[in-house]
């Protein structure tokens, strides 16, 4: 799916928050846990550490903060909110849906609620939707949240996996604003190497011997997916916006891999000054990494009025996308 957004309303993002657990796991105490290192993690993937949510965290724990901290950004009441969509793999539970209990505990009475299911991809998939219903006049109003608890589905005798994956969420308000704000999206999926990257035992084709679920990955076709995907999303969504690599101000890129984020970085020509990178200190948050780089990007300084925004993501489904924006907020 592509498109373009420059006729009819303008939408943008108003308000911006992220919340991440406290509890950090570096690399050093993974070493106690599996058999890897220090030295091959920051080798092969530039992660140094990642928050952990505690036993009894589940994802609302961590997006109600993010969601409260976006509206106050946004200068937005709760009740004023007609749309709650959450990018997620790992709602609370499969129904209520995490959208649901968010909209009940923020005070949201009024807000459409639900979870959407796009892997890593599921922000941009969610940031799409909104978009759409807020263009077409069907809501106002939307919040957007993008969140994972991955630590809660992981194997953690598996040193492949359990290096990788951080817990975070982030969310945004989107509304109408007089210029600028979203360009265009591109999305897309491959369910033919959905199987690269699944969590077995956990739906309708559960076995009857189900034990716990937990993340099962081919790493290697997982990177060679990645590498190739954000350079096509990137390439296509900036040539239909009739835009090139020199216009963007900023690449916010999934937050999977530093190998990753440079591949695509060089490949697409991205000098590393407009490259947000915080893979390091949360890992791969899944939903969670596009928001959480934005708000990096938001307090360093980079994310300002007027930038234009490329952000990629890509991840279980096999799925990707790509969301190009004017940036129209103040930021401090
Ligand atoms: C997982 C990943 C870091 C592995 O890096 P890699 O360079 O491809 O490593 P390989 O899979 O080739 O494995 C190399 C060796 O390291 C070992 N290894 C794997 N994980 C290890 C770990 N945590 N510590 C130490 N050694 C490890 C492997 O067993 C293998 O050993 P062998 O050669 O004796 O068989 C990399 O493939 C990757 O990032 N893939 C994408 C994953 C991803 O982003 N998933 C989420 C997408 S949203």
């Amino acid at each position: 799916m592509i498109g373009t957004a420059r006729e009819g309303r303008h939408i943008s993002i108003t308000g911006l928050g992220c919340h991440v657990p406290d509890r950090i796991l570096a690399n050093a105490e993974l070493e106690t846990m599996v058999n890897t290192s220090d030295e091959w993690i920051m080798e092969r993937t530039g992660i140094r550490e990642r928050r952990i949510a505690k036993p009894e965290e589940a994802l609302t724990d961590i997006a109600l903060p993010a969601c409260r901290a976006a509206l106050e950004d946004a200068g937005v009441a709760a009740g004023d909110i007609d749309l709650i969509v959450v990018a997620t793999v790992t709602p609370d539970m499969m129904f209520p849906s995490t959208g649901a209990l968010l909209a009940d505990e923020l005070g949201a009475p009024d807000a459409a609620a639900y979870d959407l299911s796009a892997g890593c991809t599921g922000f941009m998939y969610a940031l799409a939707q909104a978009y759409g219903m807020l263009a077409g006049g069907l809501a106002q109003r939307a919040l957007v949240v993008g969140g994972d608890v991955l630590s809660k589905i992981l194997d953690w005798h598996d040193r492949s996996t359990v290096v990788l994956f951080g817990d975070g969420a982030g969310a945004v308000v989107l509304e109408t604003v007089d210029e600028d704000g979203f360009l265009g999206f591109e999305l897309g999926a491959d369910g033919g190497g959905g199987m690269s990257l699944w969590l077995p035992n956990s739906g309708s084709r559960a076995g009857e011997a189900n034990g716990r679920a937990t993340v099962q990955m081919n790493g290697r076709e997982v990177f060679k997916f990645a590498t190739r995907i954000l350079v096509h999303s990137a390439e296509t969504i900036l040539a239909r916006c009739g835009m090139t690599v020199d216009d963007v101000d900023l690449y916010v890129p999934h937050q999977a891999n530093v190998r990753i984020i440079d591949h695509a970085t060089k490949k697409l020509g991205f000098p590393s000054d407009r490259v947000v990178i915080n893979v390091d200190r949360y890992g791969n948050t899944s939903s969670g990494s596009i928001p959480l780089a934005l708000a990096d990007a938001a307090a360093d300084g980079r994310l300002k009025r007027g930038a234009l925004v490329l952000m990629t993501g890509m991840g279980a489904g096999l799925t990707w996308g790509s969301a190009l924006m004017r940036w129209t907020k103040e930021t401090a």
